[in-house]
């Protein structure tokens, strides 16, 4: 079921008054503010157009709006704007059907529709770092998201399977049948030492350099024991990849797995199509597609090179092949790509190209979701000392390890499982929610400290404010919550139900936007204003109705964090 918000409701009523004096196409906005429990922009635009003055359009439109019950009093302010105060009926009454839904009134609006979302795409034999853990992340929110709201999504973890660097690798296997030993850290660690050694061989010894290169052509042309063992590498690597899911708990399987190297039977044709279509041009020697925008800072144009000259496909030709199987073949209806910001060029580039072979039609959506630099406290790309990648799993560990002192520190009684089960809830948390509540566009520096502070906007304080509500809850002990709409509101409470009523509202806005810090912006207030209102309103002391209200208030809000969260990839342990 859905329930329609206050906002829009109102905004439904101000867009037909005004569509009765004339004004077809006004989009009011519909804000809270401090003055009013809404106040209704966009009119004096739109006596500016109509000539008319702005005050007197205000009064007509208020004039002109139903007597449905919703509305206490309407009235103009400043040069135009219409503050709206609603009843305590009317806000009782939608807090007694968001609470009466299941799915606290958020409908399927995205039922229908469907999305392919590209994310996370490490690179085999590599570690993964920050830079893999905010897609994986943002894309992990994403889909829940989606999910929720009734979409239909399919994952694609678009793994770097693919390249010249594993005819390296193969090549060093082959003449070092002893392969280095695992060391404490896992299958990663033995696949990262392999590479640093192949490396080295190949930047110091030319002929190893050459053996490499024939070992790239083996495995091109199918040789059964290279593709053999480029098969075990990609299957090592995958098995460590699932471990650091797990680890998160994002919902990334085998089966939504499929890396760079799935698209190579489907390259020639690719590059073919492209050129009988007039769009890729042969410049060089490869094959290229120019975009009339697109200068180097030479003046040059700066062309997509589908087919090397060498006759090699590369990262550009495996965007295109996929993303024309997940149109044609996955029915996508939206495309999301959650990769860092310095690949914007490429998406560009990647997506005008589509367009104009046909194979992304105006109906369907391909965005770039894009995201910024995770840095370290120096406030450079984030680095160890030695000037290496930090370790994903690295982080994880440490954020656990700071986590369990938290926890332990405010729970004395907690030891052995029960703490580690709570340390890993509250340290996973910690980490997704300080990279999830920055603008996804913008840098951040990585802060383990700042990000397990219970106070401010991190994590650990909504766990703990979600903890204490259904602490309130557990002492109420099943009492009445039925909500009564006759009974008057304070302040306190009519501002918690606002809030709680935009819950759908801010999801549509995350999906438009696909800007999960949205979410998190808002889950924050909501635990501000439910402490607000705590302070203010007695529940458990409060007797009849006014108790039966506040507990309904209580269960609403708790219902919302623990969604909210969970639609964030974040746990919500009912104690903490
Ligand atoms: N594996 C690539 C990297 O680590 C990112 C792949 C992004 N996805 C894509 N469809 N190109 O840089």
């Amino acid at each position: 079921m859905t329930v329609p918000s206050l906002a829009s409701s109102l905004s439904d009523s101000v867009t037909a008054a005004a569509a009765r004096l004339g004004m077809a196409d006004l989009a009011p906005q519909i804000r809270r503010s401090e003055h009013a429990d809404f106040q209704a922009d966009g009119l004096l635009a739109a006596a500016r157009t109509l000539r008319r003055n702005p005050r007197q359009v205000a009064a007509d439109v208020v004039a002109g709006l139903p007597d449905d019950g919703l509305l206490a009093s309407a009235g103009v302010a400043g040069p135009g704007f219409v503050n709206i105060e609603l009843t305590d009926r009317a806000l009782l009454a939608q807090l007694a059907s968001r609470l009466g839904d299941v799915r606290l009134g958020i409908g399927m609006p995205e039922s229908g529709v469907t999305t392919v979302i590209d994310y996370s795409q490490p690179n085999i034999a590599k570690e993964m770092h920050v830079g893999h853990l905010r897609s994986t992340i943002i894309g992990d929110a994403l889909v829940r998201i989606l999910e929720h709201l009734g979409g239909t999504v399919v994952r694609r973890n678009h793994i770097g399977d693919w390249g010249t660097q594993f005819g390296m690798l193969i090549q060093y296997q082959v003449e070092h049948p002893d392969p280095p030993a695992p060391d404490d850290t896992g299958a990663m660690g033995r696949l990262a030492t392999l590479y640093r050694r192949a490396r080295g061989e190949f930047d110091t010894d030319s002929t190893f350099a050459d053996r490499a290169r024939r070992r790239v052509v083996a495995l091109q042309a199918g040789d059964p024991s290279t593709v053999a063992a480029w098969r075990d590498i990609v299957a090592e690597s995958t098995r460590y990849f699932t471990h650091v899911y797990d680890r998160l708990g994002v919902r990334l399987t085998d089966a939504d797995t499929v890396g760079e190297s799935a698209y190579n039977a489907a390259l020639p044709e690719v590059a073919d199509d492209l050129e009988r279509r007039g769009v890729a041009v042969t410049s060089d020697g490869a094959l290229c597609v120019f975009f009339d925008d697109l200068r180097g800072p030479d003046g040059e144009p700066t062309p997509l090179i589908v087919r090397k000259r060498d006759g090699g496909f590369g990262y550009a030709a495996t965007d295109l092949a996929a993303l024309r199987q997940r149109v044609v073949e996955l029915h996508a209806d939206r495309l999301l790509y959650v990769v860092d910001v310095r690949q914007a060029l490429h998406f560009r580039m990647v997506f005008d190209t589509a367009r104009r072979a046909g194979w992304l039609p105006s109906t369907v959506a391909a965005v770039h979701v894009a995201f910024g630099t995770v840095l370290g406290p120096d406030g450079r790309p984030f680095k160890t000392r030695a000037g290496d990648t930090v370790r994903l799993v690295d982080l994880l560990t440490e954020a656990v390890d700071r986590a369990r002192e938290v926890v332990a520190a405010k729970n004395p009684g907690l030891t052995g499982s029960a703490l580690d089960e709570r340390a890993q809830q509250v340290g996973i948390g910690a980490v997704k929610y300080a990279d999830l509540a920055t603008n996804r566009t913008r840098d951040y520096v990585y802060d383990p400290q700042r990000m397990l502070a219970l106070v401010g906007n991190t994590g650990v304080y909504l766990q703990y404010a979600h903890a204490r509500v259904r602490s309130i809850l557990a002492h109420a002990d099943g009492a009445d919550a039925t909500v009564d709409v006759t009974a008057a509101l304070e302040p306190a409470e009519r501002a918690l139900i606002l809030d709680l009523d935009a819950f759908a509202d801010t999801l549509a806005e995350v999906v438009a936007g696909h800007e999960p810090h949205r979410l998190c912006g808002y889950l924050y207030r909501l635990a501000q204003t439910f402490t607000a209102f705590y302070e203010h309103c007695p529940v458990l002391r409060a007797t009849g109705p006014q108790r039966a209200n506040r507990l309904a208030l209580c269960h609403l809000t708790g219902d919302t964090l623990r969604t909210g969260l969970h639609l964030l990839g974040i746990p919500t342990p009912t104690h903490l």
